[in-house]
């Protein structure tokens, strides 16, 4: 069983008063200390019969507030964000023994927004979120591939557009838990809740 003892006590005057730049801050840490991919984030949404289902997407910054990630709004993600707009994301940095944990509704992010993202990714990477049926059943992978090669003869020379079907959601945080493995399992873990304009922290017992 691994004691998780890296860490000082994290107490409340550790902790700066906005969890979004607390959140920075613990996220560079993760970048500093080597972690392979700091800003892979666990992604949970619950289907219109109440059930959820949790995949990994990359956090691609913060937009007004609000956790931003990229992805095909047809997917299944995208189908059960449809129907219930709320997500819960997670956070794990092995070697920092952190975890941070967000809730909140979720919103398309502005067009524009998606747009310049979705153009600042490599050629190929814009080719396979255009070609890609996110989530469908694909009876083998060659059909994809000569999908994929379609979709370069078809846009060869120009630029690839921005699909309809792709683009950012914003998960628009309500609470944000910061946890800090301590030895013998008896962790910290301070949740802020937004309270209006402010936000309010309280100590959860581990
Ligand atoms: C490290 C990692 C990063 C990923 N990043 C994304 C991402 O940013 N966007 C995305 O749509 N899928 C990403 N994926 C793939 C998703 O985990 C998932 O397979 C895909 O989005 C389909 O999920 P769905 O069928 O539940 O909609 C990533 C997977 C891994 C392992």
């Amino acid at each position: 069983m691994a004691q998780y003892e890296r860490n000082p006590p994290l107490n409340d005057s550790d902790v700066l008063p906005d969890p979004l730049a607390q959140f920075e801050r613990w996220l560079a840490d993760a970048a500093d200390a080597g972690v392979v991919e700091p800003t892979a984030m666990a992604l949970g949404t619950v289907s219109a019969a109440g059930r959820p289902s949790v995949r990994i997407v990359l956090f691609k910054g913060l937009h007004e507030g609000a956790f931003c990630f990229y992805t095909n709004y047809e997917s299944r993600k995208g189908e059960e964000l449809a129907g219930k707009p709320f997500a819960a994301l997670t956070f794990w940095w092995d070697r920092l023994e952190r975890q941070v944990r967000i809730e909140g509704p979720v919103e398309r992010v502005p067009r524009e927004l998606s747009d310049h993202y979705f153009h600042s990714r490599p050629r190929g990477s814009q080719v396979g979120a255009y070609t890609s049926r996110q989530s469908q059943v694909l009876a083998q992978r060659r059909e994809l591939d000569e999908r994929l090669a379609a979709t370069e003869q078809r846009f060869s020379g120009q630029e690839i557009p921005l699909p309809p079907y792709w683009g950012g959601y914003r998960v628009i945080p309500e609470t944000i838990e910061f946890w800090q493995g301590r030895a013998n399992r008896v962790h910290d873990r301070l949740r802020y809740l937004r309270q209006g304009a402010d936000w309010r922290i309280e100590r959860l017992e581990p």
